[in-house]
């Protein structure tokens, strides 16, 4: 007897095959073809690898930024596109104007800053360390000596740099967040340092792999993400715009709720 969920998976094979021909089979450009030059799409980048704010979840990418992006554009009044590129090709892509913008969980800072344009804050952010249930390490001080694992030009590499010394060899740098977690489970590091609310919802989704995660303010400051441009942007005021208003609405709110269960601090975000 054939299994039903055989015979499900080659429905959805052959689904996926048809919508694949239909697509290929579409004119490549639909513009230029009725006078009016169609208004064209606003690209934003990211790097879908770092829940909760943005990962891909069944070929879609998902996430805080991805909801609150989607409602500051419809509150913008902008049509827009959002490109899973990557982390490090992100700032490249910005910088010579291959997309328009990027939300990322992109920390505001004055180096950023000397490059590119940055929205209002929309969230605050701090480092956590994460480590084996059974590690030795209890603070940020007890890095010193091991081998500590971040995601390659991050503030988190920069907030171990400024704890190790810069060109430290225990300083492993890993093209995105996933990659430097796996290398903690497999023990090629013995410490991963990113974004507390990444650390708390890995933990949070994997209770089998035994991970725990230490905040330690004293030694890591608090940040704002802000979405980013192109430095002189004209997308920035009209996002600030969205963004404040989506802020003072309690639709900022709703978002964040339905992606960390809490009320946001928005305060901060409007001084
Ligand atoms: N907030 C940190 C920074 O801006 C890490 C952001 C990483 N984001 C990502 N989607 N991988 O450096």
């Amino acid at each position: 007897m054939i299994k039903k969920g055989t015979i499900i998976a080659v429905v959805i094979a052959l689904l996926t095959a048809l919508a694949a021909c239909g697509k290929s089979a579409e004119p490549s450009s639909s513009s230029s073809a009725g006078g009016e030059e169609a208004k064209k799409k606003v690209i934003v980048g990211t790097d879908a690898a770092f829940a909760p704010f943005e990962y891909m979840d069944k070929g879609k990418i998902v996430g805080f930024d991805v909801d609150l992006l989607d409602a500051v554009m419809k509150e913008a009044g902008i049509d827009y596109e959002l490109k899973n590129i990557g982390w490090d090709p992100l700032f490249a892509a910005l910088q010579s104007k291959e997309i328009d913008m990027a939300i990322s969980g992109i920390t505001i800072n004055d180096k950023r800053k000397q490059t590119y344009d940055f929205s209002i804050p929309y969230f605050e952010s701090t480092h956590m360390i994460m480590v084996k249930e059974n590690s030795p390490i209890k603070n940020a001080l007890d890095l010193k000596g091991k081998v500590i694992g971040v995601q390659n030009a991050t503030t988190g590499q920069e907030a171990v740099e400024k704890l190790l010394g810069k060109d430290n060899k225990n300083i492993k740098k890993f093209e995105n967040t996933v990659v430097a977690i796996m290398e903690l489970l497999n023990g090629g590091v013995d410490a991963v340092v990113t974004d507390n609310a990444v650390a708390n919802e890995y933990v949070k989704n994997n209770p089998d792999k035994k991970i725990k995660t230490i905040a330690d303010p004293d030694h890591f400051e608090s940040e704002f993400y802000g979405l980013m441009f192109p430095k002189g942007s004209d997308l920035k005021p009209k996002v600030d715009e969205a963004l404040k208003k989506l802020i003072k609405s309690g639709k900022y709110a709703e978002i964040y709720k339905k992606w960390f269960g809490t009320e946001p601090k928005v305060d901060n975000l409007l001084k």
